[in-house]
């Protein structure tokens, strides 16, 4: 039998090179679209060996060495060190400043003098593009992951990690430290906002499908990048109370205390689809696993990760991870090497983790059988990027410039917000609103506040609040563009003034956090929200609540008064999505990624939890 296809069920964007780059029947199941690459890493084995069989042992262990390129001591070392990688940490910017020139001005000038080493094998650059290329000003900013999660749709989750792979191509970058495949099982947890949500599921499905945006069907292709799977495993999982950041980190980076069942069913299926999918590198977690950190745990690493489930790629640790596995430094190293860590991203100790590194070896403590392994891995995936190819330049390709923040690539961006938002109450058809009202009253500290939309990870390591970033459009300035000319907005922080206004709209929620700076005990509305809220309320008018957040908060003070909820998540750049859904351009379709909580006593809980009662089920989600 044969299948009529329609024009209508292809799905296009134009790239920089004018060519329809994403052509996916709808009825084909994203999950099976392209879900190989069509070489395998494996492939590459011969060419591999042949240079390995030429490189010295410093040659060797430099493939193996990450550092930040802010603190490299002189650019000498990239050559006197043979560094095989490079990273742009949260807040590492060019020193010529933030733009797009500087980023690309900044990755030639390093990778130029890569290629004048002896084998002139070229670095690979890593950055946290984790939604959208979030370090560099101008890019396209995505929801985050809890956002994408309630989109339940891998086909868009595919398009925005092409967009990005794109934008980080722009820059001669060539690898992102992305998709986090976390399960959050606390939204406690600073780094909720970072996974797909509660269920195994999504991790399984929508990582899958942004490995496969980031690096096509082919590592080769000009416009892939190579993705990371992360932080392996059990990040989302920890125990209160564990955090290994001292007090003030109650989840972060400790301690997931769950039997090895557990821990496959609920952690690890984000790693059994994206090693399927043929992901390039993983970053295994600062977290332990039942008082063992992963960064030193041989079983998980080799036997479970590269010998049971098939990972052909590379691990490389996570920032300074290393020094975390033992005081002694060495001794770490040691561990963790012979765990299975093939490259360590060592930001600031790179001299000494080679030097390290090579005494290990000549004494015998690393053999140099797991050396071979570990630059084997690195070198086939550099063969598979095209890394080795003497014909290609591995110098940025300009020319995507043209494209890098594009409407283009905001109109992919802005059909992700527009799919993430998820309705939580809407009284009285309050939605969705006329465009034609006499006049609209906006409030809330996030109504005009793109650094808030974005969250953490935009341009700051912690993002920040305000204008972090250039382009893209405030909730505000895009109700401003969706009314009618004759309708008047008009906007107060908090809220005060709405008398007269036919109807009122409140942006609350969180400001930018990161990591386990945003472990928090206390989730409520901030009191300054719940004003803002009140004082809409008081001029009798109808009111939208917009949230802002990484995460479920505890809302019934804002949710009793408001006439319609949204939960909107991290939105990112283009506050547009979010004025589609007021205003009924898009019939609200998201379902919610993680299980609304009643009260903080009820935190941690998840779908499928005894007793469960939330406030709003995993999956709810109201459409008009
Ligand atoms: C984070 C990783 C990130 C790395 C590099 C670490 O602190 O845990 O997710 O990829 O830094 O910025
Ligand atoms: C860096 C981040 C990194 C973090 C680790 C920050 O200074 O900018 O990239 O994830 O340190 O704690």
């Amino acid at each position: 039998m044969t299948t009529k296809i329609n024009r209508r069920d292809f799905i296009k964007i134009t790239t920089a090179a004018g060519a329809i780059s994403l052509m996916l029947p709808s009825f084909i199941n994203a999950s099976q679209a392209g879900a190989t690459q069509t070489k395998s890493l494996k492939s590459f084995d011969g060419e591999v060996q042949k240079l390995l069989s030429q490189m010295t042992l410093e040659e060797k262990i430099g493939q193996m060495t990450q550092a930040e390129q802010d603190a490299l001591k002189d650019r000498d070392d990239i050559e006197k060190y043979f560094l095989g990688s490079l990273l742009s940490g949260g807040n590492s910017d060019p020193k010529a400043g933030n733009s797009l020139e500087a980023w690309t001005n900044l990755y030639d000038s390093l990778q130029t003098r890569a290629l004048k080493t002896r084998l002139a094998i070229p670095i690979l650059y890593g950055i946290d593009a984790v939604h959208g290329h979030n370090n560099v000003l101008g890019a396209t900013v995505f929801p985050h992951n809890i956002g994408l999660g309630c989109t339940r749709n891998p086909k868009l989750v595919e398009q925005a990690a092409r967009v990005t792979a794109e934008e980080v191509r722009a820059t001669g970058i060539q690898w992102t430290f992305a998709p986090c495949v976390t399960v959050p099982r606390d939204e406690r947890w600073g780094r909720t906002y970072e996974g797909y949500g509660e269920a195994p599921e999504l991790a399984r499905t929508l990582g899958e499908a942004a490995v496969r945006g980031f690096q096509r069907d082919d590592l080769s292709n000009p416009l892939s990048i190579l993705a990371c799977a992360k932080h392996f495993v059990g990040d989302g999982g920890t125990s209160m109370g564990t955090g290994g950041f001292g007090q003030q980190h109650r989840l972060d980076q400790g301690d997931t205390r769950l039997s090895e069942k557990d821990l496959r069913e609920i952690h690890m299926q984000g790693y059994v689809s994206t090693v399927k999918a043929g992901v390039g590198s993983i970053m295994p977690s600062y977290s332990s696993w039942n008082g063992i950190k992963m960064s030193a745990n041989k079983y998980l690493l080799t036997d479970v990760l590269k010998n049971e489930l098939g990972f052909d790629g590379f691990l490389i640790s996570d920032y300074n991870a290393i020094d975390q596995i033992t005081p002694d430094y060495k001794e770490a190293i040691a561990i963790s090497i012979n765990a299975g860590m093939d490259m360590a991203m060592v930001p600031t100790k790179y001299r000494e983790f080679f030097t390290l590194l090579k005494e290990l070896v000549n004494e015998g403590k690393v053999p140099m059988s797991r050396i071979d392994d570990a630059v084997k891995r690195i070198l086939r995936v550099k063969f598979a990027l095209g890394l080795m190819d003497k014909r290609r330049s591995q110098l940025a390709n300009r020319s995507l410039h043209q494209t890098f923040g594009s409407s283009a690539h905001r109109q992919i961006a802005r059909e992700c917000v527009r799919q993430s938002l998820v309705l939580l109450k809407n009284q009285k058809r309050t939605l969705p609103l006329s465009k034609k009202s006499a006049r609209i009253h906006v409030g809330g500290k996030s109504a005009d506040d793109i650094g808030n939309q974005c969250g953490g990870w935009t341009i700051d390591w912690q993002g920040k609040s305000g204008d972090v970033t250039t382009g893209g459009t405030t909730i505000l300035k895009a109700i401003q563009n969706t009314v009618s000319p004759t309708t008047k907005v008009t906007f107060s922080k908090d809220g005060t003034g709405a008398e007269g206004a036919q109807v009122g709209i409140v942006v609350v929620g969180e400001t930018p956090y990161a990591e386990g700076i945003g472990d928090r005990e206390d989730l409520s509305l901030a009191p300054e929200d719940v004003a803002a809220i009140t004082n809409m309320k008081q001029a009798g008018i109808p009111v939208v609540v917009v949230l802002i957040s990484g995460r479920p908060l505890i809302i019934n003070q804002g949710l009793d008064k408001a006439d319609a909820f949204v939960a909107a998540w991290l939105p990112g750049t283009e506050g547009q999505g979010v004025a589609d859904v007021l205003f009924g351009d898009y019939k609200p379709t998201g379902k919610l990624s993680v299980s609304w909580p009643r009260s903080m006593a009820q935190i941690p809980i998840n779908v499928g939890d005894k007793n469960y009662d939330p406030l709003f089920k995993y999956g709810f989600g109201l459409s008009y």
